[in-house]
């Protein structure tokens, strides 16, 4: 099957990396029209904390297309430090860089996803949004992944008047900038991930990008407030 977002404008926020460039790319490559976000290296560049600059960037996008059809939302910024080491600023900006970042897009897209009539947001949480990883120190990570899953639900109820579906994916491990300082600074926590994983092998952007696609897709029109777990079965267990 192809063509299963054919005509679908999709707005992939984190374009430049990871996840978000997995989107871009798999959804570019199922026909939809990708708009890709990113400080650098995308074809809209833009802060996506300035609330300013982020209703610019909106603005633009609704003039040019006239409405948003799906909006994942994969930027994000996150600090990691045990309690004792974390300090309240790193606090700050994790909670900034993972929650203010999906409620600023999502606020400035709302009216053009409204527009749709068929619009699906994708958000972010994280295997860590339920489960405390052994040797991670996720604090403020999931802190703020709890509250995407929560948002989310609540997007969910706000978004069905107006056909707007709202999901998150959760994640496992998988292989993105973000991760990789993780995996060279400690190869035991490799072996630590992959102890919790099914399927023995950590995910690709890909991986998860298929999720996306169906999610941004009408084969998914009755799935809204919905978190689904993309890791290989990492939290099944
Ligand atoms: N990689 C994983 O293992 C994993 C696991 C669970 C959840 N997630 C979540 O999936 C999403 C994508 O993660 P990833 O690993 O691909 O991240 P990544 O760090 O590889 O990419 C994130 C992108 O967001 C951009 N970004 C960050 N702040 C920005 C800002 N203020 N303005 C504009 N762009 C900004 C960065 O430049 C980067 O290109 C995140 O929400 C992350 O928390 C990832």
């Amino acid at each position: 099957m192809s063509g299963r977002l054919s005509g679908r404008i999709a707005v992939v926020t984190g374009a430049a990396n990871g996840i978000g460039r997995g989107c871009a790319e798999v959804f570019t490559a199922e026909g939809a029209t990708v708009i890709g976000v990113d400080r650098a290296g995308t074809e809209r560049t833009c802060d996506l904390l300035d609330e300013a600059s982020v209703g610019a960037l909106f603005a633009d996008i609704a003039a040019e297309h006239g409405r948003i059809d799906v909006l994942v939302n994969a930027a994000a910024f996150a600090h990691f430090a045990w309690i004792e080491d974390m300090t309240y600023a790193q606090w700050q900006q994790t909670l900034r860089g993972e929650l203010d970042i999906v409620f600023l897009a999502t606020c400035a897209a709302w009216a053009s996803m409204q527009a749709s009539g068929t619009a699906s947001i994708i958000n972010f949480a994280s295997a860590n949004a339920a489960h405390a990883l052994p040797g991670s120190s996720a604090l403020a990570h999931c802190a703020g992944k709890g509250g995407v899953l929560a948002m989310t639900r609540q997007l969910a109820m706000e978004g069905a008047p107006h056909g707007i579906r709202a999901n998150t994916i959760s994640p496992g491990f998988i292989r993105t900038a973000a991760t990789r300082a993780h995996l060279a600074a400690d190869p035991a926590f490799t072996t630590q991930v992959l102890a919790k994983n099914m399927l023995k092998r950590l995910g690709e952007p890909e991986d998860v990008a298929w999720c996306a696609v169906w999610l941004a897709s009408g084969e998914a029109r009755y799935v809204t407030g919905a978190d689904i777990a993309v890791d290989a079965g990492a939290t099944a267990w």
